[in-house]
């Protein structure tokens, strides 16, 4: 049985997860199989992400990291990235429903890749809701998990290379503090993958060393708050022992 840290809440008899990360796959294959073209999964997984952020959040979930757009997925039509990063403005420019669901929201990821309009709203977004304590949610965009560490060992070695540091200060803390989840978000307790693949295609791999995982085939955008549920009930029978006995 799982134990109850101060931080995890329980609904249902069962522990709910203080941070669970959602690779949104199968948007692909969802449209495929109604013979559109891709980008309408994409819409329909931009609103089941909606959905299950706010079912979440209402099963006490603390934080949500959803991987929206890896450093992988510029390799795609451009039509198709275009078609994403729509959607990002989209959510963007509805401002009014962060405020009314009190959520705070922080992107992950390289934003230098991304257009100026984007980057701007993203800024804003996470500005206005600085101070919105229902839930935050994580939005990983341009994101890559060796990138990541890559860019917390470049800071470290250039303090070492300044000698601000010394070369045995380096640890787990230290790498940890120069990542994009440095200081807030604490380390993923649940990783859900729905559309059947079992890989984790460079997400959170630093934040994930202790995670549990929770597979299914169905595809993102048929994705529902019961599927939520079912993953999160999964989790709360692990036996999570951190390395311990
Ligand atoms: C992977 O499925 C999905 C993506 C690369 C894009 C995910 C983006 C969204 C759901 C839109 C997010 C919007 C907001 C507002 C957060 P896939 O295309 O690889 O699916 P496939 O494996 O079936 O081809």
């Amino acid at each position: 049985m799982l134990l109850k840290s101060e931080k995890q809440n329980v609904v249902d008899d069962f522990l709910v997860p203080e941070h669970i990360g959602i690779i949104m796959d199968g948007n692909g294959r969802w449209a495929k199989k109604r013979l559109l073209p891709r980008k309408f999964g994409h819409r329909e997984g931009a609103k089941t992400f909606k959905k299950i952020a706010l079912a979440g959040k209402s099963m006490g979930v603390k934080f949500m990291t959803f991987y929206a757009f890896s450093t992988e997925n510029w390799k795609r039509p451009d039509d198709e990235v275009e078609a994403i990063m729509r959607l990002f403005e989209d959510y963007l420019d509805d401002v009014s429903s962060f405020e009314k669901e009190n959520i705070r929201l922080i992107f992950i990821g390289d934003r230098s890749a991304l257009s100026d309009v984007l980057q701007n709203k993203m800024k804003h977004a996470e500005e206005i809701s600085r101070n919105f304590d229902s839930m935050t949610v994580i939005l990983a965009v341009n994101y890559g998990g060796r990138s990541e560490i890559c860019m917390s060992v470049r800071a470290i070695a250039e303090k070492v290379k300044n000698n601000e540091l010394d070369i045995n200060d380096i640890d787990e803390k230290l790498i940890e503090e120069n990542l994009y989840t440095a200081d807030i978000i604490p380390p993923v307790d649940l990783i859900i993958r729905p559309s059947g693949e079992m890989r984790l295609s460079n997400f959170l791999i630093w934040q994930s060393a202790y995670a549990e995982y929770y597979f299914t085939d169905i595809l993102w955008p048929d994705f529902k708050e019961d599927d939520l549920r079912d993953a999160v009930k999964d989790f709360s029978i692990r036996n999570r022992r951190f390395g311990g006995i």
